[in-house]
């Protein structure tokens, strides 16, 4: 009786314990899984989330809205934010992978980049507080927040590349909103249409330098 007892105890721990091993196969392959991705990521938006000043500029992802990369993703997937780059990206990527590469991202709190020319950020500044009422243009921070930080599919502006910016508020009807549905990149196209070069050059100057 002793001995049968001992013998169903000692089978049950060590099926508890084949299924804890199975278990930690299961989480390391998919860790490994996750931190192929990161790593991908990585070699273009930076090491930190920076961004990177490369043959194009790669934005940076670091303390951006997650929900706002989620909806980027299923943009450039669906082909509404048209980047031959990130379609390819976006492609490989599963809902729960999307989810946690956000999370990740959205933790990182490196310095801004800095390089854009600081003449301009005193114009910037006050486009980005005030808005320019007689051209339509809208306050910023209404939107983006004060500090630049964004919120939920409204996204963070602070720190991102100046270059980036400008590309993104220059060329915003070539790359958004591509699909036959409207999207959230409807809300910027009137604004980013009514800005001159130079005040676009200017706001993207001041919030590259937003921390
Ligand atoms: C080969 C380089 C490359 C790789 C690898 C890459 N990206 Fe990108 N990514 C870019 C470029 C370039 C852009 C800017 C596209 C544009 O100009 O519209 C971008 C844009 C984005 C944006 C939109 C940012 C914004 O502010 O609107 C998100 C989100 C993003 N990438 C996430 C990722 C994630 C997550 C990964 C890894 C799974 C990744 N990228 C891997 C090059 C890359
Ligand atoms: C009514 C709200 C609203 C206002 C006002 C607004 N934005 Fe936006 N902005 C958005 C939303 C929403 C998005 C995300 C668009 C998308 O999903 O494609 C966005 C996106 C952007 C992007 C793209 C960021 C990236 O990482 O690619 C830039 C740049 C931007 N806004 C700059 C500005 C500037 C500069 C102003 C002021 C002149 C401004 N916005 C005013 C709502 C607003």
């Amino acid at each position: 009786m002793r001995g049968i007892r001992l013998g169903l105890i000692g089978g049950a721990t060590m099926l508890v314990a084949a299924a804890v091993a199975a278990d930690r196969t299961q989480e390391s392959v998919a860790r490994g899984g996750f931190e192929a991705k990161l790593q991908y990521c990585k070699t273009c938006h930076g090491l930190s989330g920076q961004g990177y000043y490369g043959y194009f500029p790669m934005p940076r992802l670091a303390g951006q809205q997650p929900q706002y990369i989620e909806n980027q993703l299923r943009a450039f997937l669906e082909r509404r934010r048209t980047n031959p780059i990130m379609a390819n990206v976006a492609h490989a990527l599963s809902p729960s992978m999307i989810s946690a590469l956000a999370a990740h991202f959205q933790a990182l709190d490196p310095k801004p980049l800095g390089g854009a020319p600081r003449a301009l950020s005193g114009l910037g500044k006050r486009i980005y507080e005030d808005g320019l009422p007689e051209s339509n243009v809208p306050a910023c921070a209404a939107c983006h927040g004060l500090d630049g930080r964004g919120h939920s599919e409204i996204p963070r502006l602070a720190g991102q590349l100046y270059a980036y910016t400008v590309g993104q508020l220059s060329g915003w009807s070539k790359a958004r909103g591509q699909g036959t549905a409207v999207d959230t990149s409807a809300v910027m196209a009137p604004t980013a249409h009514n800005l001159t070069r130079a005040q676009v050059e200017a706001v993207a100057a001041y919030v590259s330098e937003l921390r």
